[in-house]
């Protein structure tokens, strides 16, 4: 397995490049599945999901191509050809490596008014359930029912009428896979309280350009008028609002006084408002500038304390990474997400580094830093956004510290050791035995 070694107090410096959305590109590769011809997607990431879901779509007979290179600086291109789909299934195997695979439930349904998917297992009816996902199939006019672990839906006569669907809570991901059958259906869809991350509006974009009657991207309500068909189109997916947010606080954390961070290839305003302003808060200088910006390294960071919730506001997605920041803030913050309210993984793992946190409920009180560095350690990832924030803890711990089970952090993070060792970081990627490895439970 492979582990990230990294040395603490090296200064974050020069510039760090933002690679396509991963949590958009999956929908994207998602809608392509409705046109009947050839879809060219830029801008796609190098990530372990775009490989996962290349192989769910194939499974359909559609034919993807994707040929990522070494160069962290080309954009990479995906082509999808769903000429050849007619296997309306997405099996348990690839389903259970990745929630978003989930997103054939809509997909299906809306090329050819049938879908076989597989619940995507573990957590799936936990805390982070798809049931609402099932519900807005339903209110489209889908005929859904449970089998041997799979979800098997069908549109009498072929087609979804559409519907009406309020959905609580917010969901990107339900929001999503309603919009992929709605768009193709015989009658009108009124969604309402859907999510308006950026992810789903540039989503939404794609699926205007390829023919579909879509109103109110952005706000809690959506009208679609369904049409026929939608035609194959190119498309360039949005940068990464997550990986910017993760490199800010990188600066914010390892930038010394005096220099700046720059970071290109960057869209600021899918930040949202409040993760600005929590920032500007904080006191580390930004400038933005088209698509780049500018983070100047601090000696003191002001403790701000935060609360996730759906788009505008703060991106739980972001949550651990600030926490993180918090640890070396000049005093005590809290950490709120009610998005995932126990998303905490991350916590034991940071306190093995040395960091000052309590959980309570669905808040981590963050003792700040009171003249207390961090130090190395080995800590092991549990989940994606999880294991950055141990990755940048480790930025700055005294001495070394080993992030176990980066495979988590390849979901999700493109190249990530290569672009940080390129700004400074001393960060290697290394392969260990697991059975033998400290720190690791049995
Ligand atoms: C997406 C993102 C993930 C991010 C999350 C919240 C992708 C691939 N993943 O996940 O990185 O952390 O949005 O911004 O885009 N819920 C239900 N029933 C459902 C679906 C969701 O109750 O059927 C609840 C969840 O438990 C959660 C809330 O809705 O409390 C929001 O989850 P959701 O927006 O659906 O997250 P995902 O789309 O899975």
């Amino acid at each position: 397995m492979d582990k990230l070694v990294i040395q603490g107090g090296r200064p974050l410096l020069g510039s760090i490049h933002v690679g396509g959305s991963k949590n958009t590109a999956l929908p994207l590769m998602a809608a392509a599945l409705l046109a009947d011809g050839v879809t060219t997607i830029h801008n796609i990431p190098v990530l372990k999901d775009v490989a996962t879901f290349s192989n769910v779509i194939r499974v359909t007979g559609a034919t993807v191509t994707w040929d990522p290179d070494d160069d962290p600086n080309t954009p990479e291109t995906i082509t999808i050809d769903a000429s050849n789909l007619h296997h309306y299934e997405a099996p348990y195997d690839l389903v259970k490596q990745m929630r978003a695979s989930f997103y054939m439930l809509g997909a299906l349904l809306g090329r050819g008014g049938k879908a076989r998917v597989s619940l995507p297992g573990g957590c799936a009816w936990g805390p982070r359930p798809v049931d609402l996902h099932i519900k807005g199939m339903e209110a489209l006019g889908a005929e859904v029912h449970e089998e041997g672990g799979y979800v098997i839906a069908q549109a009498p006569g072929g087609r979804l009428p559409g519907g009406r669907m309020r959905f609580e809570p917010v969901s990107v991901g339900a929001t999503i896979n309603v919009l992929l059958a709605a768009v193709t259906a015989s009658g009108e869809s009124v969604l309402e309280n859907v999510a308006s991350e950026p992810d789903v509006v540039v989503f939404g974009e794609m699926l205007q350009a390829m023919g579909a009657q879509i109103e109110g991207l952005g706000t809690d309500t959506l009208t679609v008028q369904g049409v026929e068909a939608l035609r194959p189109v190119e498309f360039t997916n949005c940068p990464d609002r997550i990986e910017l947010g993760t490199y800010m606080i990188a600066a914010a954390l390892a930038t010394p006084a005096g220099e700046t961070l720059t970071i290109t290839g960057a869209r600021p305003e899918h930040l949202g408002p409040d993760f600005t302003e929590r920032f500007r808060e904080t006191g580390v200088p930004f400038r933005t500038d088209g698509s780049t910006v500018e983070v100047d390294g601090v000696d003191a960071i002001r403790p701000v304390s935060i609360e996730t919730a759906p788009y505008p506001g703060f991106a739980t997605d972001l949550q651990a990474q600030w926490t993180v920041m918090m640890t070396q803030a000049d005093g005590p913050s809290t950490v709120r997400d009610t998005v995932y309210t126990d998303r905490f993984k991350h916590i034991p793992e940071l306190r093995r580094l040395g960091a000052d946190l309590r959980v309570e409920g669905d808040t981590v009180h963050v003792a700040g830093k009171n003249g207390r560095p961090l130090s190395g350690a080995t800590v092991m990832s549990t989940d994606l956004r999880a294991s950055v924030s141990l990755v940048l803890a480790g930025m700055v711990a005294e001495g070394e510290t080993d992030v176990l089970r980066v495979y988590h952090l390849d979901r999700g993070y493109e190249r990530l050791e290569g672009k940080l060792q390129r700004a400074g970081v001393d960060i290697e990627r290394e392969q260990y035995d697991e059975a033998h490895a400290e720190g690791v439970a049995a």
